[in-house]
């Protein structure tokens, strides 16, 4: 079983290159299909989670070229199959963006309920309001969702809940609607923004992404385009706090800083500086980090798959904190694993009480899903001596060489397999 190892202490010091966003990416490769024309997408991280979708999209006819590591060339003409249900799939939860692609290109879709990693409830309703109310016929039997319809028909959608899956999902298939659509109460995320923006590229006509009155008028076809993917605004803020918490000086390059506006407030309230470049930021951590509470909303607000991440560090910090978590209701599973470290943290319900404690002790944790895991790995490299994470497929889920973009900061973490390579990292850094 495939391990990292870590021995924490070390300051993060350097420059790190952040990649494309694989929200948007996971989107924007669905979004693909839905024209027979050539589309080249750029910025497209090399992480477990696409790869999956693109062999998904393969399984149906889809050819897709790599072109270089972060570059795919796709072709959707010869779409052979409407039906996406293998193994893999299963284990994603943005295989539900195939069903907006499919059903908006051919009437037609079926896929394999959404998984995802465990952070709660995670159910597609609002999707499956918004289809129906395009004119689908929508079931779910047998594991899948089928989505079918003669028409699609321009409607107009209020959301119950602001969900960015469904947002975007009924953003593809009314774009190859008739007639006008209206998302209210839509998502305002950044990856919302790319997925508009991709689709325009291509001819559709969507106005409004990124406030929460989004207006689609339906067009007949879309085309081919090129198209570059916006960076990772978590993959940036999980460097942002690896920075503050193991008192580093981190330059994050090739970021929208204006993406991760709710992130800096915070470091800045936590008593690090925060320089702001064109496409760079810069974040000093020089001194115990100041107590502060957080909430998690939809954007701009604080996003919750920071949420691990500020508690981690609020975990070293110098009073008691309170986190509340208000999208997703079981996304404090790693809590145990940090009291395992020596962090003193309480949850109820909603909200975990955080009080800050000197430092934290290396330990063996297991990482319970993607965010959480890599808030493990940062608590590792703050803590005094060495921890192992299990379960480190989840990190490998969203981070795209995430040891080595560590390792390139000074840090002392290894990929390792068996129970002889940790006894000879022990050695080595010891
Ligand atoms: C996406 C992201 C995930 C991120 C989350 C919130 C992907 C692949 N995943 O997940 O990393 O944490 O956005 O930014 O992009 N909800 C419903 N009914 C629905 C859909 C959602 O009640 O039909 C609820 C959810 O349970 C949750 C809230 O709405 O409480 C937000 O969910 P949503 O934004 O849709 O998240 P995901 O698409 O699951």
């Amino acid at each position: 079983m495939e391990q990292y190892v870590i021995r924490g202490g070390n300051p993060l010091v350097g420059e790190v290159e952040i990649g494309g966003a694989k929200n948007a990416a996971l989107a924007i490769l669905a979004t693909a299909v839905m024209t027979d024309e050539t589309v080249i997408i750029e910025n497209l991280p090399d992480v477990r989670d696409t790869n999956v979708l693109i062999k998904a999209m393969e399984s149906i006819g889809v050819v897709v070229e790599h072109l270089d590591r972060h570059t795919v060339k796709i072709n959707a003409s010869m779409i052979t199959d409407h039906t996406i249900d293998d193994l893999y799939i299963k284990k994603i939860r943005a295989s539900y963006y195939m069903l907006g692609a499919l059903l908006g290109k051919y009437r037609d879709a079926e896929v394999a309920l959404p998984g995802g990693c465990n952070i709660g409830s995670r159910p597609i309703d609002q999707h499956i309001k918004g289809f129906r109310a395009l004119g689908a016929d929508v079931r779910i039997s047998r594991g899948l969702v089928t989505a079918q319809a003669e028409r699609l028909t321009g409607n107009h959608i209020y959301l119950d809940v602001v969900t960015v899956g469904a947002t975007i999902n009924i953003m593809m298939a009314a774009s190859l609607a008739e007639g006008k659509t209206i998302i209210e109460n839509a998502a305002k995320e950044p990856h919302v923004v790319d997925v508009a923006n991709f689709l325009n590229s291509m001819g559709a006509n969507i106005k409004g992404a990124g406030t929460d009155v989004i207006r689609i008028k339906g067009v007949e076809k879309l085309h081919g385009t090129t198209y570059s993917i916006i960076p990772d605004q978590i993959e940036a803020g999980t460097f942002m706090f690896a920075a503050a918490i193991t008192k580093g000086d981190i330059t994050i390059k090739n970021v929208i800083p204006k993406h991760l506006e709710s992130i800096t407030a915070k470091l800045i309230e936590m008593g690090c500086e925060v320089e702001e470049f064109d496409d760079q930021l810069r974040i000093v951590s020089s001194k115990t980090l100041r107590h502060t509470h957080v909430k998690t909303l939809p954007y701009p607000g604080f996003p919750t798959d920071m949420q691990p991440q500020i508690a981690t560090a609020l975990a070293t910090s110098d009073g008691t904190c309170v986190v509340t978590e208000s999208i997703f209701e079981n996304r404090f599973k790693y809590v145990d694993e940090l009291l395992k470290m020596g962090a003193v943290i309480k949850v109820e319900g909603n909200t975990a009480i955080v009080e800050g404690v000197n430092r934290l002790t290396g330990a063996p944790i297991t990482a319970p899903d993607l965010r959480a895991g890599a808030a493990l790995v940062m608590a590792a490299l703050a803590a005094e001596g060495v921890s192992t994470v299990d379960d480190i497929y989840y990190i490998e889920r969203g981070y795209e060489d995430f040891p080595e973009k560590l390792r390139s900061l000074g840090a002392q973490i290894e990929k390792v397999s068996a129970e002889r390579d940790i006894q000879k990292f022990r050695l080595k850094t010891g």
